[in-house]
């Protein structure tokens, strides 16, 4: 969690870094704060609680001068949100202001030692001993900044990306390991550099982009007479004493992929995009889709590893693979991957689905499968992320960047890509292609403002309600856990969802007059999800049917054509649709929910 960036160039550096910010918010919006160094080599500091408008409402972040800065947008781990645990940190000397996304898992033993030392700390996070365990090897062993920063970076546990400034040398540096930062390399002439937790920040002003990798150490310093800004890239660990080479490569995404555009909100106009995202998810090579059905086809165990909606996805596909390819795959949340171990052997394959491909659950769970040595195949949609580069073969999702919270169009691109999987491996690769074509009219239709405005009413009436269920039977029992999630997350009402045949088994003692349940109906489980829906009507409950025909006891329904396979796929778009609806009744900000972040860094 958490939104670093950093600009070092010969503009303003504050207007650079604040722009940053708010496309980064998406990853935390605790707090946030700048910190600048003047034309006098003085640190100009803002930081405050709230979100990044308001705090600029408040205290005017553009005025802090200087052409060079860091800049962060918290999700709080240690340390209360309040004002002096908000990022940037500085060190006791006021020489070395640092941002921080991670944990620092010892900071205990650290901060002890440096009290030991006559440190004193401010706030309560496990970020402030970074900029002054900097400052204590520079002083006791008379070190420069980069070598007293190495030796700092090495002392660190648990995962972490920073970035620390120093006043003295306006040296920059960055380092990454587990959490995500990238470098961007501005136009030549503009001679500018940048450093962020995701491209988007610095995408308005350059697609040069090189990708960092754990144990890289980013060092950006700018020649005195010549006032050329340099990088170079280090191995913290120390493992090489040469810079290392990392290539420069080019997005291409635009910077309409990340702005709103003519939409309120990222989640809609998210929602939208699913036109255009399926039919890029399913436009895979067919030479490297044949190449990883191989590698499942050789396997000997076959895991599916993920989290949150990715694992909803994970958990469609499994039934997909069953029904199409008679295939059995074991569909693990990655939290719980650990569990496992035994059954990891070097012929077994893992497929690591992420959007972010930071989630940290998910990369432990690939961590330990390649320590078994396992086969990693990933699913991911920010192309060089940590999963990536720890993975033997990626296959990208291509849905541009998803800066809402809440995942839509990279969900119902990962289930694309799962099916072509499926399909490929039951020897129907074409089929599936062309089933996934199809899907284009239907999902334009659910998208469409006709459709948009029907589930405005129905959200109108589900937004006083204080549980609503959701039932779904095979590959839409998937759909009603995301759909469930959905709603939860962005509207903070509970939603609960059930195998349609649980319901009898305990939680039907819960509907009462009214209570809302959404039923997902598709050919084949049609006439078993009916009884469960008349089970809840008989008690009073409000039935909302999802599918192809509408059903006498149906109270509302929202109509989405049978597509079989892939109903999973068109299935959660009103819900996507109902949760922003909800959101936006219940005067909740749908792109930044509370307590949540974008991707999860943390255990
Ligand atoms: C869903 O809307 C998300 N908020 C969350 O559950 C997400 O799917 C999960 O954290 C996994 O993220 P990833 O796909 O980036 O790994
Ligand atoms: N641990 C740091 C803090 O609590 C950074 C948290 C994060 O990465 O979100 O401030």
């Amino acid at each position: 969690m958490c939104g670093i960036i950093a600009y070092t160039g010969g503009e303003d550096a504050a207007p650079v870094l604040f722009e940053g910010l708010k496309r980064l918010e998406y990853r935390g919006y605790d707090s946030a704060g700048i910190v600048t160094i003047n034309d006098s080599g003085e640190f100009e500091l803002k930081k405050q609680v709230g979100k990044v408008q308001d705090i600029h409402n408040e205290l005017n972040l553009l005025d802090l001068s200087g052409s060079i800065g860091i800049a962060h947008t918290r999700w709080a781990t240690h340390g209360g949100v309040t004002q002096k645990n908000a990022h940037p940190h500085v060190s006791n000397n006021s020489e070395i202001a640092v941002i921080h996304n991670g944990i620092v898992e010892n900071y205990k033993e650290l901060k002890a030692l440096l009290v030991s030392k006559g440190f004193h700390f401010e706030s309560e996070t496990d970020t402030e001993v970074i900029p002054n365990l900097v400052e204590y090897w520079m002083d006791s062993k008379h070190l420069n900044f980069i070598d007293a920063t190495m030796k700092t970076l090495q002392s660190l546990e648990g995962n972490f990306a920073v970035v620390l400034i120093d006043r003295d040398t306006r040296t920059i540096i960055g380092a990454k390991n587990g959490s995500p930062l990238v470098l961007g390399v501005g136009e030549r002439k503009k001679n500018e550099l940048f450093l962020a937790s995701d491209i988007p920040a610095f995408l308005e002003r350059t697609k040069n982009v090189v990708y960092l990798y754990d144990g890289d150490m980013v060092v950006f310093e700018t020649d005195p007479s010549s006032k050329k800004r340099s990088y170079q890239i280090f191995d913290f660990r120390g493992r090489t004493e040469r810079p290392i080479i990392r290539p420069i490569q080019s997005v291409s995404w635009n910077l309409s992929h990340a702005t709103k555009g003519d939409f309120d909100h990222f989640m809609l106009k998210e929602i939208a995009e699913q036109v255009e995202t399926i039919q890029k998810a399913a436009a895979q090579d067919p030479e490297h889709i044949q190449n990883i059905t191989q590698s499942i086809r050789n396997a000997k165990g076959v895991f599916l590893v993920a989290s949150g909606s990715s694992y909803h996805a994970c958990l469609s596909a499994g039934y997909l693979f069953a029904k199409l390819a008679s295939f059995h795959i074991n569909t693990v949340i990655a939290s719980e991957f650990s569990q496992y171990e035994s059954f990891l052997k070097p012929e077994t394959l893992v497929i690591a689905v992420s959007q972010s491909g930071e989630t940290i659950d998910v990369l432990d769970a690939v961590k330990t499968a390649k320590e078994k040595g396992c086969q990693i195949v990933s699913i991911v949609n920010v192309v060089g992320s940590s999963l990536t580069q720890i993975s033997h073969k990626t296959l990208l999702l291509n849905s541009g960047p998803e800066i809402s919270v809440l995942s839509t169009k990279t969900y119902t691109a990962q289930l694309a890509v799962l099916s072509l999987l499926a399909y490929s491996l039951a020897g129907r690769y074409e089929e599936g292609v062309q089933k996934l074509k199809f899907l284009w009219n239907i999902v334009y239709n659910l998208t469409a403002a006709t459709t948009r405005n029907k589930i405005k009413e129905l959200a109108t009436r589900l937004a006083t309600h204080d549980h609503i269920f959701v039932l779904g039977r095979g590959p839409l029992y998937a759909t009603a856990l995301e759909a469930a999630l959905k709603i939860k997350e962005v509207s903070y009402i509970h939603a609960e969802a059930f195998a349609g045949g649980e319901l009898k088994h305990g939680p039907i003692a819960m509907v009462k007059k009214g209570t809302p349940c959404i039923i997902f109906v598709s050919r084949d489980t049609v006439k078993t999800i009916l009884s469960n829906a008349m089970e809840v009507k008989s008690r009073g409950g409000y039935i909302i049917g999802i599918g192809p025909e509408p059903i006498e006891s149906f109270d509302f329904f929202i109509k989405v054509p049978e597509s079989n396979s892939l109903n999973p796929i068109c299935d959660i778009i009103p819900i996507q649709i109902l949760a922003y609806q909800l959101a936006l009744i219940l005067g909740h900000d749908p792109d930044k929910p509370r307590n949540l972040a974008k991707s999860v860094t943390v255990r």
